[in-house]
């Protein structure tokens, strides 16, 4: 059974340009059900459509990540407003706030909220990126209450109820399986399977055993072992759930 849904995936990086196809072919013949690549600007976002127009199961999100934003990031709203209208989009993202990396925090928060408005315009879910951001990202979905899912969550029990109690989900991926990820494992204790959704983040975040490594779709087995095992629930429950859930929010 296909069961793994990656709800967030970059195989627009350069770590796939020799085998991307090729990858993909066997990913979606073995053990994938679905992938959903995250956009990050606007010529990426424009590929990653071009990708999924190659599969029947992949799908995009088309957005500009914090990590990304120019001067022109204002202007091409507009761009990613209409590739937001073709038939693979199911969402607008990898959007969010970064304050790990020193980027200027004002115009990561006016591309951030624009974005959470073209959203809820077009009555579409986001990818949220939320890397040492918690406090700001939380008042930002307080404030707009997009549906969606908080992508590679990093944040407290606390705060996941919360996330939760706003309607979002919350995305599991290879971090859960690493030996430091005590509050990710209370993350995934605590919340309701029905809440959870599994991804790659994939090259990166590989989970063990093979962390460091490239990671892909497939590699969604060791989270679902991982979520199993500490809600000490079949693999396959783990899996069939979290694909339900990635279906619903992403209305595939
Ligand atoms: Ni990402």
């Amino acid at each position: 059974m296909k069961m793994i849904f990656d709800t967030h995936a970059h195989y627009d990086d350069k770590a796939f340009d020799d085998d991307r196809e090729e990858l993909l072919e066997k990913l979606f013949s073995e053990s994938v059900g679905y992938i959903v690549n995250q956009g990050t600007n606007l010529k990426l976002s424009e590929y990653s459509i071009s990708l999924a127009e190659g599969y029947e199961n992949m799908y995009c999100a088309v957005g500009i990540h914090p990590e990304n934003i120019t001067e022109n990031s204002l202007a091409e709203l507009e761009e990613i407003e209409r590739l937001a209208g073709h038939q693979k989009v199911v969402a607008i993202g990898e959007i969010g706030l970064d304050y790990y990396w020193d980027i200027p925090k004002e115009p990561q928060k006016d591309i951030f909220e624009k974005q959470l408005l073209l959203a809820n315009k077009l009555n579409m879910p986001v990818n949220i990126h939320d890397r040492e951001a918690h406090g700001d990202v939380l008042e930002y979905l307080r404030k707009y209450k997009p549906k969606g899912i908080l992508h590679s969550f990093s944040g407290s029990v606390e705060m996941a109820r919360e996330i939760i109690k706003l309607g979002m989900y919350i995305g599991v991926g290879g971090v859960v399986t690493f030996k430091n990820a005590r509050k990710s494992v209370e993350v995934v204790r605590d919340i309701p399977l029905e809440r959870i959704v599994l991804e790659t983040d994939c090259p990166y975040l590989s989970p063990v055993p093979f962390r460091g490594k490239r990671n892909h779709s497939g590699m969604i087995q060791y989270v679902a072992e991982k979520i199993a095992e500490i809600k000490n629930i079949s693999v396959e429950e783990v899996l069939k759930a979290t694909c339900g859930n990635a279906r619903k929010v992403y209305n595939i």
